[in-house]
């Protein structure tokens, strides 16, 4: 039986070793190692054996078995290598051609003019919050102390879901909700860059659907010159060093007083141009300092608290600054928007 075992031994590395794929290697061990395998008859055998030729023959067997076992192992991993090494070299990869162009997403450009606008108030300590665009009535109009029949609803047509719920027609909005949310009454700065909607015709220069920023700063000793100052460093920031601010009395029935702000033509300086129509100046939002009657609506002290607010168009300080129409921003061409694409590499 030791003989067989020798003979078992040889037979099986001559087959392992003439083995040169995975499928006949898997022959191999099943002949050998497997359940059927020619130990089966050893085995088998050992029962007319004393108890000595068990052991002996036991031994053998096992030592046997872990030689062929081990040789599969060693077999199969130079078998992989080997299939590796083939592959590696048949697959050559040219490293180089020269790569396909992926077109990346760009930022919109109104994105990039909100952004920049966010930037700005961020680094003077401003907080920036969100409202929802499905706004009530109470909050757009009724709280900013424009009740149902004042006349200033009418320049904002809007779009109705139901008598007292609307699609906002400003920003504004938010100052009533940040200022209920403000259970302590404490001063606060924010801005809050949303979409507005109002019954407009869609033409070069309106859009039913367009975007506002809205600023409120709320604190005790609020001057008007606080709000001069703020309003000077963001229209230097859009539209550059040189400008100035001009600022014309109006009505706003949130604001006592309220402001229309115009800056200097950034194309003309001040001479009068097409873009300035002329005139040297181009408006680009409404302020004021918060009429007392908003803060008491929303639970401040109009005798200790008082507020400046703003409220500008993101499409119109787009348009400027980067001198296209309003319909540019909303058809989504993609030659228009690849203009404010990051530089391709
Ligand atoms: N909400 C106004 C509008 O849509 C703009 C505005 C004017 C906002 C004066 C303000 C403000 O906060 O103080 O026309």
């Amino acid at each position: 039986m030791i003989e067989k075992l020798e003979e078992i031994k040889k037979h099986a590395l001559d087959d392992i070793n003439e083995c040169s794929d995975e499928v006949a290697l898997n022959n191999v061990k099943s002949k050998y190692v497997g359940k059927k395998s020619v130990f089966n008859e050893i085995m088998a055998g050992m029962s007319s054996l004393s108890n000595d030729e068990k052991r002996e023959v036991g031994s053998k067997s096992n030592e046997v078995r872990n030689l062929i076992t081990e040789a599969l192992d060693n077999r199969l991993k130079t078998i992989k290598e080997e299939e590796l090494n083939k592959k590696l070299n048949n697959d050559k990869i040219d490293i180089t051609l020269p790569s396909r162009k992926r077109k990346k997403g760009t930022y919109h450009p109104l994105t990039l003019v909100r952004q920049e606008m966010e930037d700005l108030f961020i680094s003077m300590g401003y907080d920036v919050v969100d409202g929802p665009e499905v706004e009530t009535d109470k909050y757009c109009f009724e709280m900013l102390n424009l009740p149902k029949d004042h006349p200033a609803r009418d320049a904002q047509d809007s779009f109705y879901i139901t008598d007292e719920i609307l699609l906002r027609t400003q920003t504004s909005a938010v100052q009533i909700r940040s200022m209920l949310a403000n259970t302590e009454k404490k001063p606060f700065k924010l801005i809050c860059p949303g979409k507005t909607y109002r019954r407009d015709d869609d033409d070069t220069t309106h859009s039913h659907e367009f975007s506002q920023i809205e600023g409120l700063v709320v604190g005790e000793n609020i001057s008007l010159s606080d709000l001069k100052g703020t309003l000077e460093i963001f229209a230097k920031k859009m539209f550059g060093e040189n400008r100035e601010l001009r600022f014309r009395s109006s009505y706003f029935p949130f604001t006592e007083p309220s402001y229309e702000v115009d800056v200097s033509c950034f194309k003309c300086n001040g001479k009068g141009c097409n873009i300035c129509k002329g005139t040297g100046w181009i408006e680009i939002l409404g302020s004021g300092m918060v009429h007392p009657k908003v803060l008491e609506n929303c639970g401040f002290d109009s005798k200790k608290y008082q507020g400046f607010a703003f409220g500008a168009g993101i499409e119109r300080i787009a348009c400027l600054k980067y001198g296209v129409s309003v319909r540019d921003f909303f058809t989504n061409d993609y030659r228009f928007l690849k203009n404010f694409d990051r530089k391709e590499l």
